[in-house]
Formats: structure tokens, C-alpha cells, sequence
């Protein structure tokens, strides 16, 4: 008795949307197998493809802690028993939603394995204490994404209000990760906590007009509103080569390039695959040229 679920990548932020706006990817993703055992309890059978730097102590992984949580919600806990394999195919720290992806597996896995008693949406909010876990803060621009799939808007946090919002067919991501590590914590330890009225305005005006965009399947008014004023000048400084990829990207023709998540990762927007492909090569060209290595990952939105 067991199942394998797959959870995507995902792009958080969406460039000007900070911890409102996020996406799904097709690939990469985690994978987790869970089996229904005999002995109660939930347990960490086996971590593949994190390099050994996952807890397998059920306590201390968030995948297995999230499972546990949502147990103890269903009362489930003295009597439940399932074991956890978990597969990585994206690297740890690197803005991709790499705990977001493993997390939403998890609790999709054992919700399919008892039969499904709660909906996606009364899912999210263990998804999201799964990110507090893992980063010490609870945004659902990850998770959200990764759960419902598509490009999900995050209006309220405090009573989650998520929102999926329509995807262009020719929106295409170029993602890619230079190998250095930024964990979120620290990432978002660097943003100030106050910001100017004038850059607020401008942000809010391209949060809404990216939204317009997408509803109206309109690149030019996407292209126009993806940028951000806010958290970019600060964040960018933990990426090498930031502002030398994001003249790359825009050269090759992408309409938009920024942070993803928290970086490293970076993303070149696009419309068309090909344009996508063109801005993710060249970028890591030029990386390659600086002694940086990287991984390179194209996909539609
Ligand atoms: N919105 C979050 C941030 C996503 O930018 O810190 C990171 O997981």
C-alpha cells in the first residue's frame, strides 16, 4: 500500500510580486514514496539526492514533521504507520523551492494515502508551516504554487487567500542556478524592513498591471511590469554576475529577468521556449567564462 507523488519547482515572487506572486515549473521537482506500514509512527526510510545534508531523524525533516503534524490534526497519530522515501532532483538553497517542493509531496502523499480527507486548500496551510519549518518564515509563494500548480497569487497571509491566476501558453521560464548557497533565512534577513512611499507605489503598480497581463494574455504589459524596486537592489549583491546576466537576458530577447525566490537562481521570462533556451545558454556561458558553475533549467510556466 503506497504511493509516489511528484511536486514542481517554483518560482516565488514572480520578479516584482514579493511573497504574493509565485509559479509552478514542469521540471525539476521532488519525489516522495510513501508506504503505509504496520508499526505506527512515521519514519524517514530514505533522503536521495541531497548530498547527506537532510535530517533522517523524522523530528527534525520537515517532510516527515509535516507529515506528523498533519496526523496529530486527524487524530491519526497513535495508530498511523508510514515510512518516507525522499528523491531531490533540485539543489538545497537555491531559490527554487527545493523544501516547498519535498514539503507539498510529502503532505499531498499521505493525504492520497488515507483517502483524501481534506481538500487542497484546507492542505495549505500545513504546507505553509512546512516553509516556516524549513526557513524560520511562513510565505506561500512556494508552496502555493507547488500544490495547486500554475501561477497562484497569494492575496493574505494572515487568513490564507490564495488565488490561481490564468497562464499565458507561451510563457516560458529560463532558469539558472550558479552555484553558490543563499539560504532564505539569510536572504530575507537583509531586506529592509521599511520602503520608501514613491517605490511602493511602483511596485504595487507593477503587481497589478503583471496581473492585467496575464489575464489578457498581453507580453508587452507583462514585460512592462516585471520589475522590481524593492528587494532586487538588495538581494542582488549575493549573486555573482547579477546585473551582467540580467543585460544578457534582456539582449536575447527575454521580457523580463530577476531573482527567483530568494536566489541564487536567477529567471529570464519569456515568450516562446526558444527565447527561454537562447537567454538560460548565453547566461550560463557567461557564468562558465567567470569560474562559476551552474545548472540550467527551461520550462514553461
Ligand atoms: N518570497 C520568499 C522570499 C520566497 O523572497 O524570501 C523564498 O522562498
Amino acid at each position: 500500500d503506497h504511493v509516489r507523488v511528484f511536486a514542481p519547482a517554483t518560482v516565488a515572487n514572480m520578479i516584482c510580486g514579493f511573497d504574493v506572486l509565485g509559479f509552478a515549473v514542469d521540471h525539476p521537482g521532488d519525489e516522495v514514496a510513501m508506504y503505509r506500514v504496520a508499526q505506527p509512527g512515521v519514519r524517514i526510510r530514505s533522503i536521495a539526492g541531497d548530498d547527506g545534508r537532510l535530517p533522517l531523524d523524522a523530528d527534525k525533516n520537515t517532510v516527515s514533521a509535516c507529515v506528523k503534524m498533519l496526523l496529530t490534526h486527524l487524530g491519526l497519530q497513535d495508530e498511523l504507520g508510514v515510512e518516507i522515501e525522499l528523491t531531490k532532483h533540485m539543489p538545497i538553497g537555491s531559490g527554487l523551492g527545493s523544501s516547498s517542493a519535498s514539503t507539498v509531496a510529502g503532505l499531498f502523499a499521505i493525504n492520497t494515502l488515507l483517502g483524501n480527507p481534506l481538500s487542497k486548500t484546507a492542505l495549505m496551510p500545513f504546507c505553509v508551516e512546512g516553509e516556516r519549518l524549513a526557513c524560520g518564515h511562513g510565505h506561500a509563494d512556494n508552496v502555493a504554487p507547488a500544490l495547486m500548480g500554475g501561477i497562484t497569487l497569494i492575496r493574505g497571509h494572515n487568513h490564507l487567500d490564495v488565488i490561481s491566476l490564468p497562464v499565458p501558453t507561451e510563457l516560458y521560464a529560463g532558469i539558472v542556478f550558479p552555484q553558490v548557497d543563499v539560504p532564505t533565512r539569510d536572504a530575507r534577513q537583509l531586506i529592509k524592513e521599511k520602503v520608501l512611499l514613491k517605490d511602493a507605489v511602483t511596485q504595487w503598480g507593477n503587481i497589478a498591471g503583471l496581473v492585467a497581463g496575464l489575464y489578457e494574455s498581453d507580453y508587452d504589459l507583462i514585460s512592462r511590469s516585471m520589475h522590481d524596486v524593492l528587494i532586487e537592489p538588495t538581494r542582488a549583491i549575493l549573486i555573482p554576475e547579477f546585473y551582467e546576466m540580467k543585460s544578457i537576458a534582456l539582449a536575447a530577447g527575454a521580457l523580463s529577468f530577476g531573482i527567483s525566490g530568494s536566489g541564487p537562481s536567477v529567471v529570464a521570462i519569456a515568450k516562446g521556449e526558444a527565447v527561454a533556451m537562447q537567454a538560460a545558454t548565453e547566461i550560463q556561458q557567461h557564468l562558465t567564462a567567470h569560474d562559476i558553475d551552474s545548472f540550467k533549467y527551461v520550462s514553461a510556466v
